[in-house]
């Protein structure tokens, strides 16, 4: 396939085939499965060699316009115009955040799991879809590494950058409050950038792990937790995608600040996820939606925000279940509205978010159900 791919890159049906007839004869089978006209066209949105070499890329991680036309080195009104096709076929979903669109392979239903299983019938050593994958990565890398200079060149002054929100004494006490007093055994606090977290829970851990990618800002936080004494945190340089921890090993897992500078938060999330031990608990703090645009070009900003079900829904998906949420409002305690934040205050300040999610420790139910043994909630 791997050549005839990309020969066979010649569209196209006509725009209106697959999915206009997709919306207007919504065909709906009573059980858990797709009409043959849904089949149909689900296989038809994938069914054209660039069209599926954009699912391949969507199974791996999300992407946006920019990089699929910058990885299938093809026009953006070409890319576009299949990534339509293919939403409204139901086999990639497609999500709006401030000016750019995110599109990921579908994830739910039976279109999803069509789509899916697509995908897993492809060779991977195809050479088309290997030399897809390089440039994806290429790109991806190209973005880290930006982002990585950001903050070598901010490492600095983090600490007042970090400012840019909602009162930071706030937020850690909120933090505070979501975490508990512990003690925790393992604390592990992931993009922990210049220690702050490590400074601020650490004392509540027998032992405090904080990993970065960036050696600069790990040079900040080993300076500091010098000098505040916290014998018992350590940093390592280490990637939050890949951390080289057994799983279930940490009582307490913290992301502050860190998820909208990623290219795959779900990934980071189910990541996080797999080290919490338990019954433990992991803490995610990131901005809430806003329209704040600039901050990608000039903060190395990914996303601009999460919402309270997008993540609920990947710490859900991660095997978390959702014990808490809280909005941190800089003008007080007023809601956001419409799912957007309220935009920055006079002083450009922003609504800072709480995700408080908790591993099942299915030990403690079975006891719990046999009555034999009281444990705490
Ligand atoms: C905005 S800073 C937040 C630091 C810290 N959590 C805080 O609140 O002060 C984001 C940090 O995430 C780190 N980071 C970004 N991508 C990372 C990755 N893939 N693995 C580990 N750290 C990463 C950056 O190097 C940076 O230090």
């Amino acid at each position: 396939m791997s050549d005839a791919l990309q020969e066979m890159d010649q569209p196209r049906e006509p725009e209106s085939g697959t999915a206009s007839r997709r919306k207007s004869t919504p065909e709906v089978t009573g059980g858990q499965g797709l009409s043959s006209a849904q089949v149909l066209a689900s296989l038809r949105g994938a069914g054209e060699a660039t069209r599926l070499r954009i699912l391949a890329l969507l199974a791996e991680t999300e992407h946006n316009v920019k990089d699929l036309t910058q990885i299938l080195i093809q026009s953006q009104p070409r890319i576009s115009r299949h990534l339509k096709l293919m939403a409204e076929a139901g086999i990639i979903t497609r999500f709006r955040e401030g000016s750019w669109v995110f599109f990921r392979i579908a994830d739910t239903g039976p279109e999803g799991a069509l789509a899916r299983a697509i995908v897993d019938s492809l060779d991977p050593s195809d050479l088309t879809l290997a030399r897809d994958r390089a440039r994806a990565e290429a790109v991806q890398k190209a973005r880290a590494e930006a982002a990585q200079d950001y903050f070598k060149a901010h490492a600095a002054e983090w600490d007042s950058i970090r400012a840019l929100h909602v009162a930071e004494s706030q937020v850690e006490a909120a933090m505070a409050e979501a975490l508990g007093d512990g003690p925790f055994e393992l604390l592990v606090d992931l993009g922990t950038g210049t220690g702050r977290i490590l400074e601020l829970f650490g004392p509540r851990a027998d032992k405090a792990l904080g990993f970065d990618l960036n050696h600069d800002m790990l040079a900040y936080a080993r300076a500091k937790l010098e000098r505040v004494g916290l014998t018992q945190a350590q940093l390592r340089h280490g990637d939050l995608y890949n951390i080289p921890l057994p799983d279930g090993t940490a009582d307490a897992v913290v992301v502050h600040q860190v998820l909208h500078f990623l290219d795959d938060p779900a990934t980071a999330v189910t990541e996080a996820a797999r080290l919490v031990a338990p019954g433990g608990r992991l803490l995610i703090v990131d901005f809430a939606p806003h329209e704040l645009e600039f901050l990608r070009e000039q903060s190395a900003h990914r996303r601009l925000g999460f919402g309270r079900g997008q993540l609920g829904r990947m710490m859900e998906s991660a095997g978390l279940k959702l014990l808490s949420f809280q909005d941190l409002n800089p003008h007080g305690d007023a809601p956001s509205k419409n799912g957007i934040a309220e935009q920055a205050s006079s002083e450009g300040k922003l609504t800072v978010s709480l995700w408080l999610g908790q591993k099942p420790d299915a030990l403690r139910k079975a006891r719990k159900r046999n009555g034999k043994v009281e444990v705490a909630a």
